[in-house]
């Protein structure tokens, strides 16, 4: 207990300036360092001092906290992962629905719940701090990270993320279950070209201040610990080294005083990619001065900051901040007096039945009823209650009915981005297939075909690696539709009752810098859905789908159609039961569906002004909206009234509006407001949602339902990019989704 920085007594600030000065040069720009565990670990930790490190297997974290405590000054590290629903690369963990698929609960309370179940089996594993959530806006459906985000709009990002946040966070720093959160990708990255993963994202400030920014700043604000920058370059300008977003807004602007983290190799990525820095010192002179804290997986960041204090391009001293606010959090951690290193006996809570039963909660209210002709739920009679009872036989069909590991998606076991880990055990996963066989009325017969096959794979004609080392995707090549296969599958929905046919897309085609330029079902997919729709056997199309697909115009004539985006562990279980009528479906879309591939972007929110308001060949609307969902009953909307419709900015006007179920079931309706301002100063968006309420209603029960609305939410960015009330007139729209024509609107005045 020599050193002052080794007494938790003293404060936390008296003991991070003792550290600091104790520490070499090389200590600090190493401190400094996040490096992959899945390198050399004795390099990582002894030569070149990292403070953190990512990626590690159950075993090299024993490892790389062991050699930590050989240093000199055994500074523990921080240990971070991609813990991003569900702790994804730790073997029998409890892996949830994508972010997106949580997206379509539109529920921070639920979300909240998972984050809290999530950093209770990280933290027992002796990782500290997850990359999650995402609060990009999803626009360009091309895009391979889509399923990463919380959708397209940003209060509704705004609402699920800072839930998140909170339930990774827990009670606090001392919280031996709470995690450390990462707002990211830091700002603008999903604003691609033509989807394009990492592309320039060519957006105005004011752009960013309107809709990218907001979800960002009220994270910042609640106390996010940490922020993770993303890929793209602004203006010519690598987010890394943007003095005006990370310096003026984030830190001046916000008050942020947390931890920057960039992404993988961004320093590095301005030397060898984006070619605007000429060699490795002069990119950490940028990178440094520009505030970044943590600089994840560039090792020659070391070697380059070394050789820019020698060469007089950096003082002594230019490290102090950053090594200060990650020793701040280190300190606050705990860390020094108590590593949190994996601890056995706790390591039972990962996967634990509780989790499991929260996974099957949120996979049931995540997945979307999107078109029902009354075939739905089977074996019940239209306007009925309850669930089939009777023997069904039902044909279950398509290469995603029993895809285990697919089925989890991206940044879980099987995603490939871990090594050690390649998928997670067969028997925690229910497949549509298992959940099926498991819930359907005794004596039911459920037959199985693949029916079509989706893609195979090539390898690069360009290498196997970028020339960073990291892996390059194989070439992805669609499958012909195989007759057999089909014939197969139609032989058997020819016997059927209903055929449940579960298509979408795949791991190959998901993820970063796997972006596509098609957004249809591939391989023998579409020839598929074609063959058993024309049966005549009612068929229930499964979509377990990472984002919105464009379905085949086959589809018209199906029965019904489910979006289960990657549903997660238990969703072949939560489909089964709504499909058989034993849950309501309660989802809504956090994205909108597009007709057609040229239609992007399709998000709601648009932007008012244009020549007509369809493509000469095609409408502009989207096959579903933003805010779209089915139950099994029917839900109506009256009365539609506003607390004032004459209001001052600092008022808040409450809109209130009666709810009915006037079916036969029970519902969970998601009643939405969107605000229109009448006039704007400068060209705003169409129509913004603002605030939403669920409610469940019995069958024949009704609801008044109040939605207060803050006038402050009023509001546009004008052309200076300021974020004002401007007086005027506002159309209030209230209903279940974001189409006009199924919105009730009442109108107010600010004066
Ligand atoms: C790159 C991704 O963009 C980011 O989201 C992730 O957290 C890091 N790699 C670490 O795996």
């Amino acid at each position: 207990m020599s050193e002052p920085f080794r007494d938790p007594a003293l404060p936390t600030a008296d003991r991070v300036a003792d550290l600091v000065s104790r520490m070499s040069i090389a200590e600090k720009v190493g401190q400094m360092l996040q490096l992959d565990a899945r390198d050399d670990l004795a390099e990582a930790v002894q030569v070149r001092h990292a403070g953190s490190i990512l990626h590690t297997s159950p075993e090299r974290i024993v490892e790389a906290n062991r050699l930590t405590a050989q240093t000199r000054l055994r500074i523990p590290l921080l240990v971070a992962e991609d813990c991003i629903h569900g702790h994804s690369f730790w073997p029998g963990a409890t892996i949830f629905p994508t972010q997106l698929g949580m997206a379509a609960s539109w529920d921070p309370g639920l979300l909240e719940r998972v984050a809290r179940a999530t950093a209770v089996e990280v933290a027992a594993t002796g990782i500290h701090w997850t990359f999650s959530p995402v609060l990009c806006i999803a626009r360009d459906l091309r895009w391979g990270r889509v399923d990463e985000t919380f959708g397209e709009d940003p209060h509704l990002i705004g609402e699920l993320a800072s839930a998140m946040v909170r339930g990774y966070q827990g009670e606090g720093m001392a919280d031996r279950t709470a995690i450390l959160a990462t707002a990211k990708h830091f700002a603008g990255y999903s604003e691609t070209q033509g989807g394009r993963d990492a592309s320039e994202a060519d957006l105005s400030r004011r752009k960013l201040r309107s809709w990218f920014l907001p979800p960002f700043e009220r994270v910042a604000r609640e106390g996010c610990r940490t922020f993770m920058l993303g890929y793209q370059t602004t203006d010519g300008v690598p987010i890394v080294v943007n003095d005006w977003l990370l310096t003026e807004v984030l830190k001046d602007e916000w008050g942020y005083t947390g931890m920057l983290v960039t992404d993988w190799d961004n320093v590095g990525r301005m030397v060898w990619e984006q070619r605007v820095q000429p060699d490795y010192a002069r990119a950490a002179v940028a990178a440094t001065r520009a505030g970044n804290d943590m600089i994840m997986t560039t090792p020659r960041f070391f070697e380059g900051a070394l050789e820019a204090v020698e060469t007089g391009l950096l003082t002594d001293d230019a490290f102090d901040d950053a090594v200060a606010r990650i020793l701040t959090i280190k300190f606050d951690l705990g860390l020094f007096e108590d590593p949190r290193l994996p601890d056995g006996g706790r390591e039972s809570v990962v996967g634990q039945s509780a989790h499991t039963d929260l996974n099957l909660e949120t996979a049931r209210r995540s997945i979307v009823l999107l078109e029902n002709d009354g075939t739905l739920p089977l074996g019940v009679a239209p306007g009925a209650a309850g669930a089939a009872s009777r023997p069904l036989r039902i044909s279950v069909a398509g290469p995603l009915a029993d895809d285990a590991q697919y089925q989890l998606g991206d940044w879980a076991g099987g995603s490939g981005q871990a090594g050690w880990i390649d998928g997670q055990p067969r028997e925690l996963i229910v497949t549509v297939l298992d959940g099926l066989r498991e819930h359907a009325p005794a004596g039911s017969t459920i037959t199985y075909s693949r029916g079509a096959d989706i893609l195979d794979l090539e390898p690069s004609s360009r290498g196997a690696t970028f020339p960073d080392g990291q892996p390059r995707p194989p070439v992805v090549r669609a499958c012909d539709p195989d007759d057999a296969l089909i014939a197969e599958a139609v032989a058997e929905a020819e016997q059927a009752d209903a055929v449940v046919a579960v298509v979408g897309d795949h791991i190959e085609l998901v993820g970063e810098g796997r972006s596509t330029a098609t957004l249809e079902l591939i391989g023998g997919q579409i020839a598929l859905l074609d063959a058993l729709i024309a049966t005549g056997t009612p068929v229930i199309v499964v979509l377990l789908a990472s984002k919105p697909l464009v379905l085949p115009s086959s589809v018209v004539g199906a029965a019904a159609v489910l979006w289960a985006a990657n549903p997660g562990m238990q969703g072949g279980r939560a489909i089964a039961e709504i499909v058989l009528g034993q849950v309501e479906p309660s989802g809504r879309l956090p994205i909108s569906f597009a007709r057609h591939v040229g239609q992007q972007p399709t998000y709601y929110n648009q932007i008012r002004g244009q020549h007509g308001d369809r493509y000469a060949d095609l409408t502009q609307s989207p096959a579903w909206v933003f805010g779209q969902g089915r139950a099994y009953s029917a839900v109506e909307y009256s009365d539609l009234t506003l607390s004032s419709t004459s209001v001052r900015p600092d008022q808040v006007v409450v809109a209130e509006v009666t709810v009915a179920n006037t079916g036969h079931r029970p519902v969970r309706e998601t009643v939405q407001l969107y605000v229109r301002d009448d006039v704007t100063s400068a060209s705003w968006a169409d129509k913004e949602l603002k605030g939403y309420q669920q409610v469940l209603l019995e069958p024949g029960a009704s609801a008044r339902v109040r939605l207060p609305l803050p006038v402050a939410d009023c509001t546009i960015v004008d052309a200076e990019g300021r974020r004002v009330v401007e007086p005027g007139d506002v159309d209030v729209l209230v209903g279940p989704s974001s189409r006009d024509e199924a919105l009730l609107t009442a109108r107010f005045t600010i004066r």
